[in-house]
């Protein structure tokens, strides 16, 4: 039966998790702490193990060491605050082989059936994979071709194979990859992970759309101006040069973070809160973005690089002089673009997005400017730009904040904007859990609500592929440099000015 974002509490089924590529950055910061955390509060099965796959040596001892430094400087909470980690760490394992031999996963094979004697894991299976994309479809053949993922059967155990973005390159290898796991592997049997969609935030903008009535008669081209979502970090690319080389924003945090928040903001209702549900409607929006009108390409789409500057006091390097990166680099460390969508709620309303490395701070938000007022009572409110402006604060500061126009009090009729703020966490008092931890727990449970279909990744590919393609076209548009520390190039500003709007202050 499908699962449901509604079927909670949830109860996990025993099983093992194995993460491909358990010596990088992502298991020490992210998926570690995931499962610690998970395991802390009881939201793991009984019956777990979790197995590191990678190409380095090392024994179970040193791999558990490694995890818990990583749980001491990533975690939400710290593993000297209890005992829990001492019984969690010997459910950890780690296993050395190279990504394409064989004898490798024969080996994993016998471990694995060990490991289900030993703690009871009835043979269920989720296979991380959270190594360089290239290893992708070797691990899946292999996988398969040594029985450890299973031919889909409903009443034995079950395999499932989290995969982390990128999802291809671009709409050919995406194409490509996809033809080669559906070899190996059905839809149902693919997590597409994209770690927004396990953000309390994010998830929160289904409720705040769908539970509340007063929203939604004003979603639509009658009342909205225009949708800008921002998705800005201050840090720059750290250790993760090569990557992003040949990354980029666009594939980086465009293509999957960003679409997402579009497609949940934009979508129409669904019509239950199961998978199907919820994703048809998300891939309905993302298919109906106008594609990018190449004729008008400097319009619609900016793209920057940062240059040296400051950040919290502190000089930054620019980011042709991070370490891995071309001394001539034109990999774009910045977007803006300006999307339509061409369906009936939407038609006529721009969506303006930006994102941005090193950039003046950290916020992703989304915000929705409702139309102005008649300019006939009060002049004044109608001139002011930065009223009647719905804020969804993703992150930090989690929220959301109205601005609307008030009286100030007095004789005279002088107006201005005050703002209404819920913040999360003064509504729950509480650390809410990490994205990582809801979708492990997910995958688990068997429910791919909050993962990515593969329609939704082509339908993102097709509208962003072309932009790659023109930036590598002669006569190239421009890389705009802009400082470190700064809100991007001054053309993406521009590129709003010309609209007769503006991008709003952070
Ligand atoms: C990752 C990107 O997917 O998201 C990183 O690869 C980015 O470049 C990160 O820094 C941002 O995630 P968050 O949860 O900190 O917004």
């Amino acid at each position: 039966m499908e699962k449901s974002m509604r079927n909670l509490p949830k109860t996990s089924e025993p099983c093992i998790m194995v993460i491909f590529g358990a010596t990088g950055d992502l298991t020490a910061r992210k998926l570690m702490p995931a499962l610690y955390n998970l395991n802390r509060e009881n939201l793991l099965p009984q019956e777990f193990a979790c197995v590191g796959f990678a190409r380095r040596e090392k024994s179970n001892e040193v791999f558990r060491e490694e995890m818990l430094q990583g749980l001491k400087e990533f975690s939400r909470s710290k593993p000297e605050e209890d005992d829990t980690w001492s019984a969690f760490s010997e459910r950890l394992f780690y296993h050395q082989s190279p990504f394409d031999q064989d004898e490798g996963y024969e080996a994993l094979k016998k471990m694995l059936s060990d490991l289900d004697a030993k703690f009871g894991t009835k043979g269920n299976r989720i296979f991380y994979l959270s190594t360089q994309p290239s290893y992708f479809p070797v691990i899946v053949e292999k996988l398969k071709s040594h029985k450890l993922i299973y031919d889909k059967n409903s009443s034995g155990p079950w395999s499932r194979v989290i995969i982390e973005k990128p999802f291809g390159h671009n709409l050919e290898s995406a194409i490509g990859l996809q033809k080669h796991i559906t070899q190996f592997l059905t839809e149902d049997q693919v997590y597409r992970i994209d770690h927004y969609l396990g953000k309390e935030t994010v998830q929160n903008l289904l409720v705040f759309r769908f539970a509340n009535s007063i929203y939604e008669s004003l979603w639509n081209n009658r009342y909205i101006d225009n949708i800008q979502i921002t998705v800005s970090e201050e840090l720059g690319i750290g250790t993760r040069g090569k990557f992003f080389e040949e990354a980029g924003i666009l594939r980086d945090i465009v293509q999957n973070h960003m679409m997402q928040l579009l497609s949940l903001v934009a979508m129409e209702p669904p019509v239950s809160l199961k998978a199907t549900a919820i994703r048809d409607e998300k891939v309905k929006v993302l298919n109906a973005i106008r594609p990018i009108d190449l004729a008008q390409f400097e319009k619609q789409v900016v793209r920057g690089q940062y240059a040296a500057g400051r950040i919290e006091g502190q000089t930054v390097a620019g980011y042709r002089e991070e370490k891995d990166v071309a001394p001539t680099s034109e990999v774009e460390t910045y977007v803006a673009m300006k999307l339509h969508i061409d369906n009936w709620r939407w038609f006529g309303v721009p969506f303006y997005l930006r994102a941005g490395k090193r950039l003046a701070k950290r916020c992703t938000e989304i915000v929705v400017n409702f139309k102005p007022i008649p300019n006939i009572l009060f002049q004044q409110a109608s001139h002011n730009n930065d009223n009647n402006v719905l804020a969804i604060r993703i992150q930090p500061n989690e929220g959301i904040a109205l601005r609307i126009n008030c009286k100030v009090p007095g004789t005279a009729m002088p107006i201005q904007p005050v703002k209404m703020d819920f913040r999360y966490d003064a509504f729950t008092g509480v650390q809410p859990p990490e994205a990582y931890e809801r979708l492990i727990c997910d995958a688990i449970w068997g429910d791919n609500t909050l993962f990515i279909r593969w329609d939704e990744v082509l339908a993102s590919w097709t509208l962003l592929t072309p932009v790659l393609d023109r930036w590598q076209k002669d006569p190239k548009p421009p890389l705009d440099s802009y400082t470190a520390g700064s809100w991007g190039p001054e053309s993406a500003a521009n590129m709003l000015m010309d609209e007769g709007t503006a991008w709003r202050s952070i």
